[in-house]
């Protein structure tokens, strides 16, 4: 076999594993190989459970795995062997020394440079597909370089955009695909071979190419946009709430005009997942490392309102319940950061269910696909924290239920069910608006939606 059609992924977590089934299912011909240095994750994914939950996900892995995708912990082997290797490990937000708090850690992503060097015997394409800083490529080819044995490496930049959730189908129907390459005759014939893999599904009209450094920092400004409009909404929902208007309708107004669209503008509780503030963050360090400090503070105040609307949201619960939740149960209805994954990286629940044991209050939580997560994230509150894995145990004898995750089944619950239960009066905090409000209250609980008034009778 060709020794192109060989790749391997380095990294198998929720952008390598989902990436690389979809390539092989649409790529027959090409032979897979995804590994990471986590034993328990790699047998997973070739277990009946998965590690990750998407839709869809676990049919196209048994289509394909033992077939032409396979997942190993065989990192040797694997490299000795491919010809392109995408490097799909994570690249947290740095935790000490310079740059702490901001800037990328790019520690796993050396190591792997440093394995691929220590293993390669031949030519190989790198490719980027962790979301990393701009000019990263330089400083992973100046590694990778450095190899004693006269062997080239290529590096490219080939960003991921797919979104938990909707992943599968992100990755066979996408927006576009972004490959940067040097401007060389090696760089573009990489490219070349790399295009030629997604070209299999993707009409290559959506492959976008450009250049190392226009790729990487395109993720990053992506995001950053992404999470901009979210924070831009959730900070009109705190001005309506103070003025009679509904955030609903003003996102729903604003949208129409085309020229703004109407998609991320929906306000809530804030956003999560384990980009949007790891890249915002990390946007912001690279405009204060070249002197942009202007740039910088704008950007940073997406994180700032994204924050904001987290504490405001717990104030209005403490508020609302007669400015005590001391001892008082509350029914947490999706730990998710959304809807359709089991992910809790930076779930906004996280924060506001910390903000509200501050306050002493006895949670229980109901989540579809993320309990097991939030039971990790919840560690430490054991004596305060119950967890239910079913809504009409979790919100029995509950003061109120907060609405943290867009899962469709809270919106078909029998809430006069739930309303019975409760201790009274009941109150519902509907931080994702995904409920009706007027018939909530009119059963009888006080309704608090997010980004418009109160809809209370105490
Ligand atoms: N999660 C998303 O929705 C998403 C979307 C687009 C881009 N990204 C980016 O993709 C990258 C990966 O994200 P993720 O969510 O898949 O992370 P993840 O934590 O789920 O997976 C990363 C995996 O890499 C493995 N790993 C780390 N160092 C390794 C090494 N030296 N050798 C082998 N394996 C190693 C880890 O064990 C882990 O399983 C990040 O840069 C992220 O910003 C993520």
């Amino acid at each position: 076999m060709d020794k192109f059609r060989k790749i391997l992924c380095i990294g198998a977590g929720y952008v390598g594993g989902p990436t690389m089934a979809v390539i092989a299912d649409k790529c027959p011909a090409c032979q897979i190989t995804v590994v990471d240095v986590n034993e328990q994750r790699v047998h997973a994914w070739n277990s009946d459970e998965l590690p990750i939950y998407e839709p869809g996900l676990k049919e196209v892995v048994e289509r394909t795995r033992n077939k032409n995708l396979f997942f190993s912990t065989d990192i040797e082997v694997a490299v000795k062997e491919a010809g392109i290797i995408f490097v799909s490990v994570n690249t947290p937000t740095k935790t000490f020394g310079e740059g702490a708090g901001m800037a990328a850690d790019l520690q796993y992503w050396e190591t792997t440079a440093r394995t691929i060097i220590e293993y390669a015997e031949d030519d190989k394409i790198v490719v980027e597909k962790s979301t990393l800083p701009v000019k990263t490529a330089e400083a992973m080819h100046k590694i990778l370089e450095s190899n004693t044995k006269g062997i080239h490496f290529e590096v490219l930049s080939n960003p991921e955009f797919m979104a938990e959730g909707t992943a599968v189908d992100d990755l066979r129907n996408p927006d576009r695909v972004l490959i940067g390459a040097m401007q060389t005759e090696a760089g573009q014939e990489a490219l070349r071979r790399v295009v030629d893999i997604y070209a299999n599904w993707v009409p290559r009209e959506k492959i976008k190419t450009t250049n190392v450094w226009s790729s990487e920092l395109s993720k990053l400004v992506a995001n950053a946009m992404l999470a901009q409009r979210i924070s831009s909404i959730n900070s009109i929902s705190a001005l309506c709430e103070k003025t009679d208007a509904d955030v609903t309708e003003v996102s729903e107004a604003v949208g129409m005009d085309s020229r703004i669209g109407s998609k991320f503008l929906r306000a809530g509780v804030g956003f999560g997942g384990s980009c949007f503030k790891k890249d915002i963050l990390n946007l912001v360090y690279l405009c204060g490392h070249y002197g942009l400090p202007e740039v910088a503070d704008y950007w940073e105040g997406v994180v700032k309102i994204n924050d904001f609307q987290e504490r405001r949201f717990v104030k209005r619960i403490v508020a609302s319940m007669f400015n005590t939740i001391a001892n008082k149960k509350i029914a947490v209805f999706g730990f998710a950061f959304k809807a359709d994954t089991g992910d809790t990286r930076e779930a906004p629940a996280i924060y506001i269910s910390k903000m509200l044991l501050e306050e002493r209050a006895l949670l229980r939580v109901y989540d579809p696909e993320a309990l097991e997560n939030a039971r990790k994230d919840l560690a430490g509150f054991e004596e305060m924290v119950e967890y239910a894995d079913d809504p009409y145990v979790c919100a029995e004898g509950a003061h109120a239920i907060l609405i943290l995750t867009e899962w469709r089944e809270f919106k078909t619950l029998d809430y006069p069910r739930l309303f019975e239960s409760m201790s009274k009066p009941a109150f519902v905090f509907d931080g994702r608006n995904i409920l009706e409000h007027k018939k909530l209250y009119d059963m009888g609980f006080n309704v608090y939606p997010l980004g418009s008034s109160d809809m209370t009778r105490v």
